[in-house]
């Protein structure tokens, strides 16, 4: 019963943080009348109306815990999720994953072409750190460089882009990389930047970075358990559900923990992480609750 509730909690959230995403890319994002409309144009198409918006959940969830104002939270969650577009347009690329589907629709280099891909990759990666500059993200300049330290490091050569080598290289070399190795790459092209929107929370709530350690293990736990649940989905998933394509990883030499662990001890290995991640928030109570049911949702979800 009262999992059933915070389920029901959970998805009225994420249709919320949906909405209110949309909302402000809307804003941030109008048509110019100049040459530049293509390429507002295609970041408007990648950025807005897809996705599960996760990476914004936690951020506005985390500076909940700590009285932020949602305004703050949804620039900051708007200004990581503006990477993680940017990081899905660029692997969605004939050099990268070569996929067709991204959100139920073709990704961005068919809908226009690979160049506007590219730019408008780039332009959604400079746009996520214009937010976090800007004075209505926080008034304070020491809380807005700390969040954009903090997502410029989970993006870089130290995380995010740093895991998307390492992914590219397994599969155009053919290197074999063991468990702590394949931990390490799901940590850094996934982890991060799901770490970061948690840590974007508490740097907003000014938590000091000692008071941080239980909502960075947390994190730890949850973003590698995300990065499992989507190999998984690429094996076992609906693509109708999914809205990109499956069954790819395989034929293009991933090395995730189902080809290396096999199914059944990838999703074992999934939930137990989701259980531990949990205990991480014991010190909280049911203001904590969405943290609670985003964790159990990363790894039961279907898309
Ligand atoms: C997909 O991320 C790529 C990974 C990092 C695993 P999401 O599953 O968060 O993508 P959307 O934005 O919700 O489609
Ligand atoms: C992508 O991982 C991770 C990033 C974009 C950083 P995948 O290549 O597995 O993501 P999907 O399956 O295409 O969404
Ligand atoms: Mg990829
Ligand atoms: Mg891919
Ligand atoms: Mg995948």
């Amino acid at each position: 019963m009262l999992a059933a509730a915070t389920n029901n909690l959970l998805g009225e959230e994420i249709r919320r943080v949906q909405s209110e995403i949309d909302s402000v890319f809307d804003a941030i994002l109008p048509i110019p009348d100049d040459t530049s409309a293509r390429l507002v144009e295609a970041m408007r198409y990648a950025a807005i109306g897809g996705g599960k918006r996760v990476r914004p959940l936690l951020v506005c969830s985390t500076a909940a815990l700590f009285g932020v104002s949602r305004d703050a939270a949804l620039r900051a969650g708007a200004a990581i999720e503006a990477v993680h577009v940017y990081s899905l347009i660029h692997d969605d690329l004939p050099c990268m994953d070569n996929d067709d589907l991204r959100h139920g629709k073709p990704t961005l280099h068919k809908a226009y072409d690979e160049a506007t891909a590219v730019l408008a990759g780039d332009a959604l990666h400079a746009l996520a750190f214009e937010i976090l500059a800007d004075d209505a993200t926080s008034e304070d300049p020491f809380t807005r460089s700390e969040l954009i330290l903090t997502l410029g490091q989970a993006s870089g050569m130290s995380g995010m882009a740093g895991g998307q080598m390492m992914d590219m290289v397994a599969d155009e070399k053919g290197v074999v990389y063991d468990l702590q190795a394949i931990t390490k790459l799901q940590q850094l092209k996934t982890g991060a930047l799901l770490a970061a929107a948690v840590e974007m929370g508490a740097i907003l709530g000014k938590v000091p970075p000692q008071a941080r350690a239980h909502l960075r293990a947390y994190a730890r736990d949850i973003g590698l358990a995300f990065q499992i649940a989507d190999d998984l989905l690429d094996v076992e998933g609906d693509i109708e559900k999914a809205g990109k394509a499956l069954r790819k990883d395989n034929e293009q030499g991933k090395q995730t923990f189902v080809t290396l662990m096999g199914v059944d001890q990838a999703r074992d290995q999934a939930r137990a992480l989701v259980d531990q991640a949990v205990l991480r928030l014991a010190s909280y109570g049911s203001e904590a609750d969405i943290l609670r049911a985003l964790a159990r949702f990363i790894v039961e979800r279907d898309r």
